[in-house]
């Protein structure tokens, strides 16, 4: 989701409310997330179409999801460094966080919605990964001493409500003084008409700005709608302090935030 922005618009491609509106979380057939990463895995260029439902589009790619170390953004990279195991990845995708870890001798966990991106995870040796939602982990343990959210998935649950269950559900399966790495582009950092045009509808109609309904569009196959809420830093924290976490730091490189979550006594 971290590619270049196109400046066109596909309009004649947008069919809003023809379809139902689920969370990201919800996501099921066709499962282009996992697609685009066994295509990316398979040496394929993985290409895909990211679209808003105002017809607005970014071109993006399965590759971002297999990228070594050396080549995440620089806040990502800085971030991991914060890590302590076991450590939780949510939304793991093709598991690039596990390799990470497991090169640097931690536990590594996974969860993702995507069958396909669990199997991949398999494969590429990544055992403990599951077909799991964010907001209903149940890995019969609760030491974890960091949960990764990175690629955007602090927002990955689409609206407000559903990120403050997500990270309550959180405090579960970690350990006391624990971290979550909480990834999430500024959706204000930008002057892009398209952009705060999106972001003043969204308040017209009471939601936060970075509230975007989106779907895929892969080879000759498309999504369902589903949300992603982008948060920038006083919303992530605000999301936190009612979920029992509070935002310790931010990591911040052109416009993508990592904050580092802290778990808050009970
Ligand atoms: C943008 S990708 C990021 C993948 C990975 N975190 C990375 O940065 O490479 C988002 C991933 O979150 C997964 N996902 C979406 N909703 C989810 C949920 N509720 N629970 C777990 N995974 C989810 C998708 O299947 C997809 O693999």
């Amino acid at each position: 989701m971290r590619s270049h922005l196109v400046t066109f618009y596909l309009r004649s491609l947008s069919q809003s409310n023809l379809f139902s509106v689920t969370s990201i979380s919800e996501i099921a057939m066709p499962d282009i997330f996992g697609k685009t990463m066994r295509d990316a895995l398979e040496g394929k260029d993985a290409d895909y179409i990211l679209e808003r439902d105002d017809g607005f589009i970014r071109n993006t790619t399965g590759r971002d999801y297999i990228k070594p170390f050396e080549e995440w953004i620089e806040g990502e990279r800085e971030a991991i460094l914060n890590i302590e195991g076991p450590i939780l990845d949510v939304g793991c995708g093709a598991g690039r966080v596990g390799d990470y870890v497991k090169s640097h001798g931690l536990e590594y966990y996974g969860v993702d919605l995507s069958p396909l991106a669990v199997e991949m995870c398999h494969k590429r040796g990544h055992e403990n990964v599951f077909v799991m939602s964010a907001d209903d982990i149940e890995l019969g343990r609760s030491d974890f001493k960091t949960v990764v959210l990175f690629g955007n998935n602090f927002g990955l649950m689409g609206t407000p409500e559903g990120v403050v269950k997500m990270l309550k559900g959180f405090h579960r399966v970690t350990a006391d003084n624990a971290i979550v790495l909480a990834g999430s582009r500024d959706p204000e950092d930008t002057d892009d008409e398209a952009h705060l045009a999106y972001h003043a509808k969204n308040r017209a109609e009471g939601k936060p700005p970075g509230q975007v309904k989106l779907r895929n569009r892969y080879l000759n196959e498309v999504d369902d709608w589903w949300y992603l809420l982008l948060c920038g830093k006083k919303l992530m924290a605000e999301l936190a302090e009612e979920a029992g976490w509070y935002l310790e730091k931010t990591i911040e490189e052109s416009g993508y935030n990592v904050g580092v979550l802290r778990k808050k006594g009970l």
